[in-house]
């Protein structure tokens, strides 16, 4: 015969399984409109080629800004459209941002004007870049979401990185 456990213990178990699910949920959940509107969603775009602490820094501080972090990640020919060629291909570029805590859903970037469709479809309050971009995207998102520009970090750049490893 079963015995019963103590008080409480069936009700503690039951909601530690239900959190633990729910987080799994909204890491991986696309369908952002079932979340509810309690969520802030961020995007952010970029190439993110030759991952560097600049690159963790921007995206650290794009989540501080809300709940759920989407990065818009530059595809091979979206690059190659602007005569461009990262290091590493958009499939592992992909994979090392979906590995950083601070990133929640990473989707590819093929256009330039496919940001007001994105802000549309991933339910965005906040736009976010470093400065090299400022006042770049305010006409383009104007009365769509809230566009911030954050600081960039000094002294660290894919481009200075490339030409650091070529010459050392
Ligand atoms: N970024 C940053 N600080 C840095 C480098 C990049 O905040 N030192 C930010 C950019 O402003 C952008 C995002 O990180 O919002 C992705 O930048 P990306 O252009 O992919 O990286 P860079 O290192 O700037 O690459 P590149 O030298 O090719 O321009």
């Amino acid at each position: 015969m079963l015995s019963r456990p103590p008080p409480g213990r069936t009700v503690r178990g039951s909601c530690e399984i239900i959190t633990a699910a729910f987080r799994v949920s909204v890491r991986g959940c696309a369908d952002l409109t079932s979340l509810g509107t309690t969520m802030k969603r961020v995007i952010t775009y970029g190439t993110y080629d030759l991952l560097h602490y600049g690159h963790i820094e921007l995206l650290r501080r794009a989540k501080a800004l809300g709940d759920y972090l989407v990065v818009v990640l530059s595809s091979d020919e979206f690059n190659a459209g602007k005569g461009k060629k990262a290091y590493f291909s958009y499939e592992e570029r992909k994979a090392m941002l979906e590995a950083i805590r601070y990133v929640d859903l990473v989707v590819p970037e093929l256009t330039w004007d496919q940001k007001p469709e994105d802000v549309r479809k991933y339910d965005i309050d906040v736009f976010v870049m470093g400065d090299d971009w400022t006042g770049r995207f305010d006409e383009q998102l104007s009365g769509l979401c809230k566009v911030v520009y954050l600081p960039r970090t000094p002294e660290i750049s894919t481009t200075q990185i490339k030409n650091d490893m070529q010459v050392k």
